[in-house]
């Protein structure tokens, strides 16, 4: 049994498998992969597309998808061990997870930190409880990583590209008032370094940093494929001959805890919203973003509009991987 809780457990050739398949299935959607088989898809954060895209493929694959809102139409769900449960939960993930198991075949989480303690937060204990008493596979929707996204993202972009190895790749940072989830940030840089691109981190200044476990990867990844790894503050040298502009926004980890301080520090950065002028610096890079975006505030009109933009088909390309991931799991 093998849960995909993040693609850092996965080798390029075993992701290969799983994309070379969803190209497949993007030809031929219709077929009975799944017949007889179950996922319990549980949210504990708001989804479009992830839930969408999940539902509609197993459909697709004569598969059954059961949705739950824990907290909402489920049962609130402890995950401290050893505790007296005298709070808001009415059940412990030791039996969720172990009765959900007994009825379906995959269970698929998202859950996203609780942006009080990043040091807390960056355990992943809800996906990690739930992978630990589970009997089958453990998929996940995003927590502080979104593997899905990954696969959709490389899937588009070889689309475009073919092969990946050595393309010029920007991870930048964009504007947001609030202070959001690093999980697609993580995931651009582990992702990005695994198929052998030189990488590239732009942010505002050291206080947004990823996690060093993220950097870490990256930069060991970049090694092992002869490529180069980079974090920059400079907005032109950054984008600078690029081939790929990848966006999103996250709060500074080290005002994490603190969302009106991290917002106020985002204020100070809306210049890095993805722009025009900033993609013609771009060796005519193609700009994608996981979605949702915030039409200009994360990126204007016209980079949204443009013939270069991939936002939509990368989204499409959800429904296509985990139809693959799901096959090659169950
Ligand atoms: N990109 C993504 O996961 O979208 P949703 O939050 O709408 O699922």
């Amino acid at each position: 049994m093998k849960h995909f809780l993040s693609t850092n457990d996965w080798t390029e050739s075993e992701i290969q498998e799983i994309l070379n398949f969803a190209k497949k299935l993007k030809k031929d959607p219709y077929q009975p992969l799944l017949k007889n088989k179950s996922v319990a898809m549980l949210f504990f954060n708001p989804s479009s597309r992830t839930r969408t895209s999940f539902e509609v493929g197993i459909s697709e694959l004569s598969g059954k998808a059961i949705v739950l809102q824990p907290g909402k139409d489920a049962w609130p769900i402890e995950f401290e061990e050893n505790i007296v449960m005298d709070g808001a939960a009415e059940e412990h993930v030791k039996e969720v997870a172990k009765v959900l198991a007994e009825y379906c075949d995959c269970i698929a989480i998202r859950a996203f930190p609780l942006f009080k303690n990043w040091q807390k937060d960056r355990l992943d204990n809800v996906i990690k409880s739930f992978a630990k008493y589970s009997s089958v596979p453990v998929v996940n929707m995003e927590t502080i990583e979104h593997p899905c996204q990954e696969l959709a993202h490389i899937l588009t972009l070889q689309e475009h590209y073919g092969d990946l190895k050595g393309r010029d790749y920007l991870l930048t940072w964009t504007y947001h008032p609030r202070p959001l989830n690093t999980a697609v940030a993580n995931s651009s840089l582990m992702i990005a370094s695994k198929f052998g691109m030189n990488v590239t981190l732009l942010c505002p200044s050291e206080d947004y940093l990823l996690d060093d476990r993220y950097l870490k990867r990256a930069k060991e990844e970049c090694e092992k494929a002869g490529s180069n790894f980079a974090v920059s503050h400079d907005i032109e040298r950054a984008y600078s001959g690029k081939e790929i502009v990848y966006a999103k926004s996250w709060g500074s980890l080290v005002n994490y805890g603190n969302p009106e301080i991290q917002s106020a520090e985002n204020e100070q950065h809306k210049h890095f919203i993805v722009d025009g002028q900033k993609m013609n610096l771009t060796n005519n890079a193609v700009f994608s973003h996981c979605l949702p975006l915030r039409r200009n505030i994360k990126a204007t009109d016209e980079v949204m509009d443009a013939k270069y933009c991939l936002a939509v088909k990368e989204a499409a390309n959800r429904k296509h991987v985990q139809k693959s991931l799901l096959t090659n799991i169950l």
